[in-house]
């Protein structure tokens, strides 16, 4: 039987030896926006999950742009050598290639940790002041950010710019801009967070604006070859907010800057909102947006069977498969989609004695 699931990829010039990527997903476990060994532990583990690309948590451009105290930057050298300990070791000893997801919180910024309350940090908690495309706060009782200048703008482009630089000395395959679930650059995209008035708010391509000017000097940044991409939201699942045309119309814009791929994602505007909770939920949103701007695609969102994950793939609705979750309870999650699928899947030589050669004495004995 062959898998779909388990055929492999090429990303632009990168190799992906098959379609399964572990979401980023925080820590929130970081110094001063440092990795450390609770990272090196983390996505070590990860690095050997079967998964053809692990992508490394929303990793902040700016140190105001962070979501805790605990989330990790590229804004500063120091940052970028904590990170490039751990993905020397996840490259040597790993089997996935290594992508980061570049951020900027927006709104989103000067949290708690979700094991804290995961809301706004209160007063003696050192939290600091955030900013947004408007100043309208997440929820009730969060603070109000400040509205967004065009100089701001300025600088947090060039630190996505700068944070990219780090992100490639430091040898990660392939960089993801943050432009969904509420935080900075999809708050300017989402009619709910951006009521402006100027040439960044209004119509969607006025909201697009600073988004696509972000992408477009990242672009230039990242060389053709080494994957750029953008994980979007694609509903805020609220009728007043972004649409499922408007993803399609978000993700042509963004491919139309230059960018090699589009993880559909969903929700995160306004605290008050909740998610579908049915498996596969991004997966028709993905479909529309692969479809429609033949853009190599990714999606994610309550994809825990390998089955479900390889009919996604198998059937074209996404080119590749994310996962979070169903990894954090399942290290091994792409070993065991193998062996679910009948697939080949790389282990480190340390681990070879498991897998078929275990698996297939023990069943001709059953
Ligand atoms: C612990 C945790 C941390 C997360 N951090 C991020 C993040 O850094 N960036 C991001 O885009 N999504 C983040 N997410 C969302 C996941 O990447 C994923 O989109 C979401 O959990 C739905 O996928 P799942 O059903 O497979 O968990 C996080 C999710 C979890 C559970």
């Amino acid at each position: 039987m062959s898998s779909a699931l388990f055929s492999p990829y090429k990303l632009a010039g990168l190799e992906l030896a098959n379609r399964i990527v572990v979401s980023p997903m925080c820590q929130y476990s970081g110094n001063d926006g440092c990795a450390n060994d609770w990272h090196l532990m983390h996505l070590g583990m990860l690095a050997n999950s079967g998964a053809g690309l692990v992508v490394v948590e929303a990793t902040h451009v700016e140190r105001h742009g962070r979501i805790t105290h605990g989330c990790l930057g590229l804004y500063n050298d120091d940052n970028a050598a904590a990170l490039e300990r751990v993905i020397a070791s996840c490259r040597l000893r790993g089997t996935a290639r290594l992508g980061i997801q570049i951020a900027h919180a927006g709104r989103k910024a000067s949290s708690q940790r979700p094991w804290e309350g995961g809301g706004p940090l209160k007063r003696g908690d050192d939290p600091w002041e955030s900013m947004a495309a408007s100043p309208i706060p997440f929820g009730d009782n969060w603070h109000t950010p400040r509205k967004v200048t065009e100089d701001d703008m300025a600088c947090v482009q060039d630190a996505f710019c700068a944070a990219a630089r780090r992100a490639l000395n430091i040898g990660f395959d392939t960089i993801e801009l943050h432009m969904a679930h509420g935080y900075l650059m999809h708050g300017f995209m989402s009619p709910i967070s951006n009521k402006r008035t100027d040439q960044y708010g209004g119509s969607l391509d006025n909201r697009l604006r600073f988004p696509l000017s972000v992408a477009r000097a990242v672009r230039v940044v990242v060389p053709k070859g080494v994957p750029l991409g953008a994980r979007i939201t694609g509903s805020d699942w609220r009728e007043d907010g972004l649409t499922l045309d408007d993803a399609v119309a978000i993700a042509g814009a963004l491919r139309n800057e230059g960018l090699d791929f589009i993880c559909v994602s969903s929700g995160g505007v306004a605290a008050e909102i909740r998610n579908p909770t049915t498996p596969g939920y991004n997966v028709p949103i993905a479909e529309r947006v692969r479809t429609e701007v033949g853009v190599p695609t990714r999606t994610v969102g309550l994809i825990i069977r390998p089955e479900q994950a390889e009919e996604i793939v198998a059937r074209g609705q996404a080119d590749l498969v994310s996962a979070a979750r169903a990894f954090l309870d399942n290290p091994h999650w792409g070993w065991q989609a193998a062996k679910v699928l009948g697939a080949e899947v790389q282990r480190p030589p340390q681990y070879a004695r498991a897998g078929p050669k275990l698996w297939a004495p023990a069943a001709a004995k059953l």
